[in-house]
């Protein structure tokens, strides 16, 4: 089959930007200094390409996700960077941290006891470096992780996503910026202890070279989008939504790839030699076609359509089309969506 012949709105991974863009990440951070955050793809099947370049252990952002991994075979260590307190869900997780390990995050007493009553086994402590999401204050991370061993919890370390930082644009303020999170982390974790310091992003992902994190968290940098793509990082994009083109007026173009194909969160998305004018559920509407290749001209031709946000880009589409050039070799599922 071709990208032509797929049915649109298709999401479609440039098999060799994915290729490039997993080496250039495994030659930076090689094994168990990368634990890739699945939130990103959420599919297995590119997990398990992560895996082949040497990555085994993994970050997930919900239940659903930690548990499709592991039914995947691809659970060795799993870490669920994120608060949980649904009993069901921690329960289901408990259930697999046997062979599979399974570390939760907490941040607070509430959170704790969520874990401890489920009967999960490990946690990290969960620390907030300046994102206002979750995560304890620095000083109260070695209280957290007393009352955790004291419920029976093994507590392996801390993470504190800098989340804030990870689009500064300027990459000097962004270095010295991530430094001043990672201190706070670094004197979280002395009082805390354990063997893990996990922290990181696609946008922060070679600037930890002395910030004294154990693992790099990162997801976006597989498949990339727009936003990122401003930084100028060493990751192509790998990631389009091809369209078919319904409408040519005069002046401007419309294709089948709405704001219900594509996370909008981070703006418009590009088409490459085009202007994007605006999205609406099922349309995209774009002008200067002519740069954006023949297909763009007419009625029933094809468009890529690059999105600003990967993450919930993904999460919008149950199949991706993997290709090489034109040709469409493989059709993963977006297997860890939704949230069970
Ligand atoms: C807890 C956590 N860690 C790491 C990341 C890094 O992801 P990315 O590589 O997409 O920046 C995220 C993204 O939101 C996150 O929520």
């Amino acid at each position: 089959m071709l990208v032509h012949d797929l049915p649109t709105p298709a999401l479609v991974i440039d098999g060799d930007v994915l290729d490039a863009n997993l080496a250039t990440m495994a030659a930076v951070r090689p094994g168990a200094a990368l634990r890739p955050h699945v939130k990103a793809h959420k599919c297995t099947a590119l997990a398990r390409r992560q895996a082949d370049v040497g990555h085994h252990t993994f970050t997930c952002a919900t239940p659903r996700e930690a548990l499709g991994m592991a039914a995947a075979g691809l659970g060795t260590d799993l870490l669920v960077a994120n608060e949980v307190v649904d009993a069901r869900r921690l329960e289901a997780l408990a259930a697999l941290d046997g062979d599979v390990m399974v570390t939760v995050a907490i941040d607070s007493t509430a959170t704790l006891d969520a874990a401890a009553r489920a009967g999960l086994r490990h946690c990290v402590v969960d620390v907030d470096v300046g994102l206002p999401r979750c995560g304890c204050a620095p000083g109260e991370a070695g209280r957290l992780a007393d009352a955790a061993r004291a419920r029976g919890l093994a507590v392996r370390g801390v993470m504190g996503y800098e989340g804030h930082l990870m689009m500064v644009a300027d990459r000097a303020e962004r270095r010295e910026r991530v430094e001043a999170a990672m201190a706070l982390l670094r004197a979280a974790h002395d009082d805390v202890g354990g063997d893990v310091v996990s922290a990181g992003g696609t946008g922060t992902f070679d600037l930890h070279d002395h910030t004294g994190i154990t693992e790099l968290q990162a997801g976006s940098y597989a498949l990339m989008d727009t936003a990122y793509g401003t930084l100028g990082l060493p990751f192509g994009p790998a990631l389009s939504v091809v369209g078919t083109v319904i409408a040519v007026k005069s002046g401007y173009a419309v294709a089948d790839v709405g704001l219900k194909a594509l996370g909008m969160d981070h703006g418009n998305p590009s088409i490459p030699g085009a202007e994007v004018w605006f999205c609406s559920d099922e349309h995209i509407t774009f002008s200067n076609a002519a740069g954006a290749g023949a297909g763009a001209l007419s009625v029933g031709g094809r468009v890529h359509v690059l999105p600003a946000h990967v993450d919930p880009t993904m999460a919008l589409h149950e199949i991706a089309w993997v290709v090489r050039g034109e040709e469409v070799v493989e059709r993963w599922t977006i297997d860890l969506r939704g949230w069970g």
